[in-house]
This record gives C-alpha cells, sequence and structure tokens, in this order.
C-alpha cells in the first residue's frame, strides 16, 4: 500500500450523470459494498443538484462528499455559479478544482482554479486541485514543465500548515475517460515529481499532502497503482459510477 504516514483517499467522481435519487442509491450502494479499510477514507462527488441529497443519505457512514466545482466569490451577482460556504451548507466536506474538463473545456486558467483553492481554503473545505499535461504536452515532452506551472500557481503564498490538508490529483489528460492509464511506473514518477516540488518551498506539507492519480483507474488497475510510494489514492470517474467496480477499487486501498 501507499506510505502508512498518510491516508489513503479514494474519490468517485461522478460528472454529469444520474437523477438524483439514482445518485442517492448509487451512493447508499458504495457505503454498503465498498467497506473501506481504517487508513482509508471515501469520498462521492456528485453533481451540485444532488449535493444535499447525497449528504444527508450518507450521514453517519463515514463516506464524505464533494463538489466538481466551487466559485472563488462568497455571494453576490455571479448567476449559475455556488460558493463555498452553499457547498459546505450542502454537506460537503471536499471539492474538486482545475478538473481537466473544465482547464481545456471550459477555459479555465491556472489563476482561476488558484481563486477557487483559496476560496475552499477560506471555508475550511478540502481541495482536491487537479493538475495534468496534454497528450500533445507529453509527447513534445513538456510534461515536467505544465505540472510545475499548475502546481507553482497553486502553491502561490502557501503555508505549511494550510498546504499539507490539500489533496492534490495527477491527471493525465490522455487518461481520462479515454481506458488508457499512465503506467504504475509513469504514475509514480509524475507523483513524486510534485513532491518533490512541493518540498522545495514546504518541507513539512509535502510529505503530508496527498497525491490522489486519475485517468482510467479501475477496479483492474487499482491495486498496482496505489502500491506506487507516492500514489496516495485514486480519482476515479467512469468505473465510479458502479457501486460493486468502485467497491473493488476501495477494497484495493487496503
Ligand atoms: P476516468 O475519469 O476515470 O473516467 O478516466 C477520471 C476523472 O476525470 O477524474
Amino acid at each position: 500500500m501507499t506510505n502508512p504516514s498518510r491516508r489513503a483517499l479514494i474519490a468517485g467522481n461522478w460528472k454529469m450523470n444520474n437523477t438524483v435519487r439514482e445518485c442517492v442509491a448509487l451512493a447508499l450502494a458504495v457505503s454498503a459494498q465498498g467497506r473501506p479499510g481504517p487508513r482509508t477514507d471515501v469520498v462521492l462527488a456528485p453533481m451540485f443538484t444532488a449535493l444535499l441529497a447525497v449528504s444527508e443519505a450518507l450521514k453517519g457512514t463515514g463516506v464524505a462528499v464533494a463538489a466538481q466545482d466551487v466559485h472563488w466569490e462568497e455571494a453576490g451577482a455571479f448567476t449559475g455559479e455556488v460558493s463555498a460556504a452553499m457547498l459546505e451548507d450542502a454537506g460537503c466536506t471536499y471539492c474538486l478544482v482545475g478538473h481537466s474538463e473544465r482547464r481545456h473545456g471550459l477555459g479555465e486558467t491556472d489563476q482561476v482554479v488558484y481563486r477557487k483553492l483559496q476560496a475552499l481554503l477560506r471555508h475550511g473545505l478540502t481541495p482536491i486541485a487537479c493538475v495534468g499535461e496534454t497528450l500533445a504536452e507529453r509527447e513534445g515532452g513538456i510534461t515536467y514543465q505544465v505540472l510545475g506551472r499548475q502546481l507553482d500557481a497553486l502553491l502561490e503564498g502557501a503555508s505549511e500548515a494550510v498546504f499539507g490538508g490539500v489533496v492534490l490529483a495527477y491527471e493525465p489528460v490522455w487518461a481520462i475517460g479515454t481506458g488508457r492509464t499512465a503506467s504504475p511506473r509513469d504514475a509514480q514518477t509524475a507523483h513524486a515529481f510534485l513532491r518533490d516540488r512541493v518540498r522545495h518551498r514546504l518541507a513539512d506539507a509535502a510529505d503530508r499532502v496527498r497525491i490522489l492519480y486519475g485517468g482510467s483507474a479501475k477496479a483492474d488497475n487499482a491495486a498496482e497503482l496505489l502500491a506506487q510510494p507516492d500514489v496516495d489514492g485514486l480519482l476515479v470517474g467512469g468505473a465510479s459510477l458502479d457501486a460493486a467496480s468502485f467497491a473493488r477499487i476501495i477494497q484495493a486501498a487496503g
């Protein structure tokens, strides 16, 4: 398993799928079937409209709820947006920021992702901040330049105390929803790069920050990815929509 000094985290990103009722049923099935070990946390990220219902259904189960996005302002004239305080009110304790489908599909910049991260930290929500290179960037040999730039933006003004509680997710864009997974070795190399880069700025936080791998993670490859020393968990898209397969991934974390 992963480094014993950090708790494992298995996160399900349901993206824009399911009705509210289907989300509640899936959440209850995951909590019934996926029995996490004592050092593993589980979090589910439904769409905004299901957050409250899923949080209420999961009360007392130990499974946490994440939102998939947040706005950086507290309240006001921001049509269509949801603030960190509203996520907290709906029962969330985690929230994704900087997912590639937002960076690349919706044009979110490093600066926008940073502001969202700060809004979550102000409210005591745990950010799951995603970074990752596209296929063109990997083939162009600039993977580490891209990862470094995305991470440095998140580290702006960061303190040891606060950044240690942040979760990072390495999600190579070419592996998301494609069935192509980074090899355990490539994932470990990227995770070690990210941790070293955090260490450069924040020596103590580096050993506490949890780094998840995401990109076609599934029951069949979970164990070998989780066996890498710097892979602290998984951010799972497609395979999290099926309770039985997600339960197997939770079990792979030990
Ligand atoms: P995937 O998605 O597991 O379907 O590749 C992962 C993610 O986008 O978080």
